[in-house]
Formats: structure tokens, C-alpha cells, sequence
């Protein structure tokens, strides 16, 4: 029997996909340390786990689709203390930002059209753009200069009748990079004189370090009808298993929309929702904590790295992730040796081969993403593993 072309054509995720490696490892007895994947080892804040130990209703009900109204509450609420103004029809609450990817993507784009990425992109772009039956079209950009973007005519020449938007993530996955003012202005810019949408995927807002701040595509108010923002509270609150997150976007014909996509799978999880709304009385020293951590684990990771010499990586100033391109030939291999052959103290390290955070074929296969998503400890030995490991890899293959 056939399956579709459309799952046949799907990757599996580069993130999960050396899951069986690492099962194998740790079936050795091996600790294996994970810098594959974004799951913060963060606390949710306790009020989460307290309105869920509360929640005394008798029916586990459906509740509206668009979400319910002391979740919506508490995003205006979170907006307003950004500066931004929303009511509560410009939010749909959604099954985590991937499901609000999902619904921008089928909102704006019909089969066949195309959305335009700065590739190396979030993973699962890929996956939502398959689903969509959209075609993702990336313009390039670098590890040697920290993954800024190219210049406007460069992106422009990009565009073709096809095109409904752009995708960008800021800061962004995998690539740690925070796009300044200008950079947003320039792709606001473009999507006003072409004529299209810009998604600007902000899930990782909180996560900005060196004093920089993250400029959110929502400041740009003369494009708002083209504006969407997707969010979540995965990364923010470190509660990715709540699947709670959220489109946005001024564009009221839009937004009423996309309900028709809310209403069709009729509503996210009653009682993560019901929790999600009190994190908005998460104390302000927990974002303060949080961000220091990440900075710090940030440099820890980075400046091992660094002592290798034929790394090519910039400092990231954003999100928890860095790509950096190693001297190899094919990060699938040297990433599967690892879990398979390595391991120091009965430890070894499980990272994501970078080709699959890109659409041009054969890109990033001399590149792996890591996160520092791991306490102190673990992400220096991690580091020590990997820079170990690849001493140890260049002499058996390259
Ligand atoms: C850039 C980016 N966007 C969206 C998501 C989706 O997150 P969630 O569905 O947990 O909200 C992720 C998850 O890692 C991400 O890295």
C-alpha cells in the first residue's frame, strides 16, 4: 500500500532523528548529554503546577477556540507590558507555536506558493511548509559572519509571483542570532512593496544577551495588517509540555480567518490553558535568573569551542542555540560516531547535524547545531566530549 508523497517527502526531524544511538548509549550504561534539542532543564514557574493541583472542574470541557478568556487576558496583559496594544481578536491561542506556524502558513498561502526563509531555519519550517504544501525558498546566510542578513536586493531576488511571505525566527534557531532595527525594517520594507506577509517567530523574545534587546516586527505598525507574530509559552516559561502558544496579528480579516483552522481541531488542552494564564504573575526575577544562566552557559559552551582552530562559529547573542561548522565532511556521521564510539568517563553527546535546519541541498553538512539547554556541569563536559571527539574523529576520517 502507498503512502502520500507528501509524508513520503518529509524529513524526520534532525533533532530526534540519533534518538536510537542515544538509546543504545545509555543501554552501554553511558550518560549521554543532550545538546540536540531545546528542552530548557529550567524550572516552570511554580504557578503553573499550582492552578493544576486547583483546577476542580467536574467536565473536562472543550472551551472556545480561540482560547479562553483569562488566557487571552494574560497575553494582552504581557503585550502591554511590552508596549503593544492587542484586543482579543487579534490572538488565536494555539497547541504551541508550531501549531501557529502551521496556521499562518495554510492562512496565506494556497498549495504551490511560496514562503521565503533565511536559511540555516528553525527544522520544523520544513515540516509545516511540507504539510502546507508550500515551498519554502531560502536565501543564504553565514556562520562567518553570525547569520546577519544579505542585503535587501539580495532577498528581493527571491521573490516571485509565488511568493505570500516571509518566515524569520528572532532571535533566532538554530542560528542564536538577534536581528538590529535595521534589519527588521529592511524585510518590513520589502513585504510592503512586494506585497506580502512577514511572520516573525518570537518564541525565544525573552532569551537576549549583551544587553541587546529583541525588536519585535510588531513595533512596525505601518505594516501591521501584514504583520503575524507567533509565540508561545514553551521557551518563555520553560513549559514546552503545556503546548500552549499563539498567532497574532492586527490583520482582523486574517485573524477571523484562520479561526475556521482553530475551530476545525476546536481547542487547545483545557488545563494547560488554565495554567498558562497565571504565569503572567511569574515574578520578574525569574526572567533576570533565567537570562543570566543562559548567558553564562552561553559562554561556557562558546568559549570551549573556540579553543579549536578550524571551528568557524560567532559568539550568538540570542536564543539557546549555536551553529558552529566543524572540519568535517558530514556532520550526520561525525554526530551517529559519537553516540556510537566516544565517550569519556562513561559520558558521551548527542547533537543535531545541521543539514536539515537548511532547504539547499548539501548545506550544513559540515555544521551541527548545539543547544545549552544543559546545566553547567553537564554542558562542560559536553564540550569536553565533542572537542575530544573530534580530535579523535579527524584522525580515523578525514
Ligand atoms: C523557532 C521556533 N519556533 C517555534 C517552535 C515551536 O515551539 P512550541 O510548539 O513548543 O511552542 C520552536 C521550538 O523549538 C522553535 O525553536
Amino acid at each position: 500500500m502507498n503512502l502520500s508523497k507528501r509524508i513520503e517527502s518529509m524529513q524526520f526531524s534532525p533533532i530526534r532523528k540519533l534518538n536510537q544511538y542515544a538509546d543504545e548509549a545509555r543501554s552501554k550504561g553511558l550518560k549521554v548529554i543532550g545538546l540536540n534539542i531545546g528542552q530548557p532543564d529550567i524550572e516552570t514557574p511554580s504557578v503553573f503546577f499550582e492552578s493544576i493541583k486547583n483546577f476542580d472542574s467536574k467536565v473536562l470541557a472543550y472551551t472556545d477556540s480561540k482560547g479562553i478568556p483569562s488566557l487571552l487576558d494574560s497575553f494582552i496583559k504581557y503585550y502591554n507590558n511590552l508596549g503593544f496594544n492587542l484586543n482579543k481578536d487579534e490572538i488565536l491561542i494555539t497547541n504551541g507555536g508550531s501549531e501557529a506556524l502551521l496556521f499562518a502558513m495554510l492562512t496565506i498561502c494556497d498549495p504551490g506558493e511560496e514562503i521565503i526563509i533565511p536559511e540555516p531555519f528553525y527544522t520544523n519550517y520544513n515540516s509545516f511548509s511540507d504539510i502546507a504544501s508550500v515551498n519554502v525558498v531560502p536565501f543564504k546566510t553565514f556562520a562567518e559572519d553570525g547569520f546577519r542578513l544579505p542585503s535587501k536586493s539580495e532577498i528581493e531576488s527571491k521573490i516571485s509571483p509565488k511568493t505570500r511571505g516571509i518566515l524569520i525566527s528572532n532571535p533566532g534557531n538554530p542560528t542564536g542570532v538577534v536581528y538590529t532595527r535595521e534589519e527588521i525594517k529592511m524585510l518590513v520594507e520589502i513585504a510592503m512593496e512586494n506585497d506580502l506577509y512577514l511572520i516573525s517567530d518570537e518564541v525565544y523574545r525573552e532569551f537576549v544577551y549583551d544587553d541587546l534587546t529583541a525588536v519585535s516586527a510588531l513595533e512596525f505598525t505601518e505594516a501591521e495588517d501584514r504583520i503575524i507574530i507567533i509565540d508561545s509559552i514553551s521557551k518563555r516559561y520553560s513549559a514546552c509540555g503545556a503546548r500552549i502558544g499563539a498567532m497574532i496579528s492586527k490583520n482582523k480579516t486574517l485573524m477571523h480567518t484562520a479561526l475556521k483552522l482553530s475551530q476545525s481541531r476546536l481547542c487547545s488542552p483545557t488545563i494547560e490553558q488554565v495554567a498558562a494564564a497565571g504565569l503572567i504573575n511569574t515574578p520578574k526575577d525569574y526572567f533576570y535568573e533565567v537570562n543570566r544562566e543562559y548567558a553564562n552557559r552561553r559562554d561556557i559552551l562558546f568559549d570551549c569551542l573556540k579553543t579549536l582552530p578550524d571551528i568557524i562559529c560567532q559568539k550568538p547573542t540570542g536564543a539557546f542555540y549555536l551553529i558552529a561548522k566543524l572540519p568535517i565532511k558530514d556532520s550526520d556521521h561525525f554526530a551517529t560516531w559519537l553516540l556510537r564510539e566516544f565517550s569519556i568517563d562513561n559520558k558521551t553527546v548527542m547533537i543535531a547535524p545541521a543539514s536539515g535546519f537548511y532547504a539547499t541541498e548539501g548545506l550544513g553538512e559540515d555544521e551541527v547545531r548545539l543547544s545549552y539547554c544543559v546545566n553547567q556541569q553537564d554542558l562542560k563536559d559536553a564540550a569536553n566530549i565533542l572537542i575530544k571527539g573530534l580530535l579523535e574523529y579527524k584522525k580515523i576520517y578525514v
